[in-house]
């Protein structure tokens, strides 16, 4: 059997870990890593690099299945890294364009791989997909209506399209992860407790497995890969998200 696996965003912080760990697995024999606007120096030859693709247009979905046209498997996987977070803001101070753009990037883009690796997937009675949701659209986090929101799009989308699937021996699948252990992280959230965030070596290698090994019935389901400490989930919300005390000062309109 030979297994192909598809990483989105691969240029984004989850995109670049999972990438290179994929890379350097022996059971995953080529990938196609699709970045928007950045480019990818990528040393491993297995790896076809896919740049300029805007998911969540048409045009970018059609260019990743033509490329998956081109590669000759049986065992074909997904993992969609693509995604984006604004900065935590209250909605009253939130253009609808920055809404839509979170939208476009949470839950239009997975529509649009979605769409582009289906029909062969179907063809081929096989395949998995798996997104990255967020601990955060169940807590409903106050600040962060626009991410919330587009994550639990994103959620139905994966649930609709797993029961749609499933009789084509597909599993669509979720992660939903709580802050990610990386210097980007770290660093536009210097006040949070780093070590309660959720380590991203075991998170790429887990998500590998999902979408390329792992048995077709778990599907629709949301995996929740963190694990709950009162310091992460309890008291420092505001502080790792450095909400303005302006905005919870409840005498400001
Ligand atoms: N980081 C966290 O702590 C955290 C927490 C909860 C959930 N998550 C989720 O985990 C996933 C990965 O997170 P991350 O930190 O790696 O995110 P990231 O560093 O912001 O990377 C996301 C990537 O998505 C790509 N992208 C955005 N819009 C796109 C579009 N329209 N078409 C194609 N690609 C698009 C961007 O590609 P270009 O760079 O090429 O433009 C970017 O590299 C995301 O879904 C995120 O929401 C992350």
């Amino acid at each position: 059997m030979s297994t192909c696996l598809i990483i989105t965003g691969a240029a984004g912080e989850l995109g670049r870990i999972v990438l290179s760990a994929a890379a350097n697995r022996s059971d995953v024999d080529c990938i196609i890593a699709t970045t928007r606007s950045r480019s990818l120096d990528v040393p491993w030859p297995k790896v076809t690099c896919l740049t300029g693709v805007d998911l969540s247009e048409d045009a970018g979905a059609r260019k990743l299945a033509e490329s998956l046209d081109k590669i000759p498997c049986d065992n074909i996987g997904l993992l969609h890294c693509a995604g984006a977070f604004p900065a935590t803001a209250p909605l009253h101070r939130t253009t609808l364009a920055t809404v839509a753009a979170v939208f476009a990037a949470n839950s239009l883009t997975f529509l649009g791989a979605a769409k582009a690796v289906l029909p062969r997937m179907r063809r081929q009675r096989s395949g998995r997909l798996v997104a990255f949701t967020s601990h955060t659209q169940e807590a409903a986090y106050p600040f962060m209506g626009p991410f919330n929101m587009s994550k639990l799009a994103l959620l139905s989308a994966v649930q609709t399209l797993a029961n749609e699937n499933a009789r084509f021996g597909i599993a669509i699948n979720a992660i939903a992860v709580a802050t990610l252990q990386t210097e980007t992280e770290r660093r536009i959230k210097p006040t949070g407790t780093y070590d309660d965030w959720v380590p991203v070596n075991g998170l790429a290698a887990y998500a590998i497995d999902m979408a390329t090994t792992m048995g077709i019935q778990v599907n629709g389901s949301e995996i929740q890969y963190w694990k709950y400490s009162q310091s992460f989930f309890g008291d420092s919300i505001f502080s790792r998200n450095s909400i303005d005390p302006e905005i919870l000062d409840p005498t400001n309109g």
